[in-house]
Formats: C-alpha cells, sequence, structure tokens
C-alpha cells in the first residue's frame, strides 16, 4: 500500500516525475543540487514531507560534488515559499557531517510518521463512512503511506471506508492525476468530484469526514494548504462534516504564530490560463494563482501528527 516516489542509487537521485503521471512513469536522474532544485520548483515532485526530504537529498549531492553548501542551501530554500518541510529538512541536514546519511534518515522518519499518523486518524472514524480529500497526501507526496491518504488506506483496511471522493484540485490536477493513481492502485472506492461540487457533497449527508494534508501549520493550528481546502472547512462547517488535517511535526512552524504569518506561494498564470500547453483563456487574461489558502484553526475539529490527536484549541510549542 506504498511505494517510492523518489530513490538514491548510485550516486544520484532518481526522481518519477510526477506531471507525467498517470500516463507514464518516467524518472529523472538529478546529479546536481540545481537539478533538484527544478525538479521541485517545476512540481516534477511536489508534497510538502517529499519536498524537504528531496532538498536534504539535493545537499547530498552538493556535498558530493564539493559545491558551496550556503548556496545550495539557498537555492533549495528558494525553490517553494509555502512548504516548510523544506526549510525544516535544509536546517536539519545542513547540521550534519554526512549529509547523505542525514537526508536517509530523514526519508525514515517521514516513513515512520505517517504510520504512526495513519493508526492515530484512522481511530477517530469509527462508523463506516465516506470521506472526502483535497490534493495528494499519499505516496507521491511523502515517504511511506502518506498522510490523509495514510489515514484513507488504514481506515480502509480497517473496513471504516465506504468511498473517497477526491477533489480533483485545480489547476495542477493532483487529485484527478495522481491520487485518483494511488486509490485505484490500492482498490479502495472512490469518485473524482469537481472542486465546485464538494458544496453538494457536503449537503448530501453521505460524508464523515474532509481529511486533508497541510504545507505549514502554524502554532496557533492555522494551516496552510493546497487552494481549496477552506472550501472543504468552510462548507464543512455549514453541514457538520468535520475537518481533519494530517501532518507530520515537521509541518509545523512555531515561528509563525498564526496564519498571517505564513507565505503563500503564488504561481504562474499559465497554469489558469492553459490546459496541456493549449491557451484556453483570452490573451492577456488577468489571473490570480495562489497555490494554497490558510485554513483558521477553529475550522479544524482534529490535527493529527505522528504524537497523536491534538484538538483545539491548538497551542504547538517546539516540542509537540
Ligand atoms: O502544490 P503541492 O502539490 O506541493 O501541494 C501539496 C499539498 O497541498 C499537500 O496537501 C501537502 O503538501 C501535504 S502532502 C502530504
Amino acid at each position: 500500500m506504498s511505494f517510492d516516489a523518489l530513490c538514491w542509487r548510485s550516486g544520484r537521485l532518481h526522481i518519477l516525475d510526477q506531471r507525467r503521471l498517470p500516463a507514464e512513469e518516467v524518472w529523472i536522474e538529478a546529479s546536481t543540487w540545481q537539478d533538484v532544485a527544478v525538479a521541485i520548483s517545476d512540481m516534477a515532485l511536489r508534497g510538502a514531507p517529499l519536498i524537504g526530504i528531496a532538498a536534504a537529498y539535493g545537499m547530498a549531492l552538493a556535498q558530493q560534488s564539493g559545491d558551496g553548501l550556503g548556496i545550495a542551501s539557498k537555492g533549495l530554500g528558494a525553490t517553494r515559499p509555502t512548504a516548510v518541510n523544506l526549510f525544516a529538512a535544509l536546517e536539519r541536514v545542513s547540521q550534519a557531517n554526512d549529509m547523505l546519511a542525514e537526508a536517509r534518515a530523514i526519508e525514515e522518519d517521514e516513513r515512520s510518521n505517517n504510520d504512526a499518523i495513519a493508526a492515530a486518524g484512522a481511530s477517530l472514524i469509527t462508523d463506516r463512512t465516506s470521506v472526502v480529500t483535497i490534493c495528494n497526501t499519499g505516496s507521491l507526496a511523502t515517504a511511506g503511506v502518506g498522510t490523509a491518504l495514510g489515514i484513507i488506506r488504514r481506515a480502509f483496511q480497517l473496513g471504516k471506508i465506504e468511498r473517497i471522493f477526491a477533489c480533483e484540485t485545480r489547476p495542477r490536477l493532483q487529485g484527478l492525476r495522481l491520487t485518483a493513481w494511488e486509490l485505484q492502485q490500492d482498490g479502495i472506492p472512490f469518485q473524482v468530484i469537481p472542486d465546485g461540487a464538494v458544496a453538494p457533497l457536503l449537503a448530501g449527508g453521505e460524508v464523515g469526514f474532509a481529511i486533508a494534508g497541510a504545507d505549514r501549520i502554524a502554532a496557533n493550528g492555522d494551516t496552510a494548504n493546497k487552494i481549496g481546502t477552506l472550501n472543504l472547512a468552510t462548507i464543512g462547517d455549514a453541514f457538520q462534516v468535520p475537518l481533519v488535517i494530517a501532518a507530520p511535526t515537521t509541518t509545523i512552524d512555531t515561528r509563525s504564530s498564526t496564519g498571517a504569518d505564513i507565505t503563500i506561494e503564488e504561481r504562474a498564470a499559465e497554469e489558469i490560463t492553459t490546459i496541456d500547453g493549449v491557451r484556453v483563456a483570452p490573451e492577456g487574461c488577468p489571473v490570480w494563482n495562489p497555490a494554497f489558502d490558510i485554513t483558521p484553526s477553529d475550522l479544524i475539529s482534529a490535527i493529527v501528527t505522528e504524537n497523536g490527536v491534538h484538538r483545539p484549541p491548538y497551542a504547538f510549542e517546539d516540542q509537540v
């Protein structure tokens, strides 16, 4: 029920190119930290924990080639601003003598974090029900079973899942392309919905929980995650569908007191104005394309980390 989205072999980082999925499985061979930086910023790999793991391996490549480590760390840190796992991993690996060993340790830690998150999160689901999720939070987004998708996998094994509703997740379609691919491989019953169908879905009463991942969680529990998560939260609040956030503690940023301190990445207009490279919007069409939104903590019924289930009011400290 899990697979690897990257692997270190023969002194190189091999990265499954998620932009090509599900049509084809193409692996990129990264031999420099710059290759890794490009893979992260162009979203060949994505998902907060996986971005952190890849950046750590990027530092290992820099060390192996004798490149300036400060420059490499700065370059890797400039790729995507919201996922705090990136900065946590860079900080951790920079304190190590053997960066490759540290990158491997970070990967293993995320793998076991996910097992703990899956077990704790699945225990929240008491009666068999359907769950809605957004983006991709599975093996393609981290190491191991995933965060929100790890909970879904575990709950399914325990017979608690009726059906998963996966938001297609415009504009990069992580739900349609990646989550659907992972759910299909595991034989978990699911339907993809257009993002705009969240309201009628939750109004229908079939869904017991919304479960999502996170890119950065502030000390007060405010959570940055894929654009559309705030829709799940507010619509869920209107129809009594609780939102559960699943993330390792590496996603908690105690330097951000509230969501207002979190930088939200804005991506290129072409992600909206084109489909498969073909322009569908009028020439010069103005676009606002935030990649993430911030859900206020009072709309989050639980935050599940490897340390267990946290309930509001949230007050995360350095050792959570
Ligand atoms: O832009 P992406 O695909 O990197 O965004 C990913 C998400 O928003 C995920 O929900 C989050 O990183 C958690 S992945 C376990």
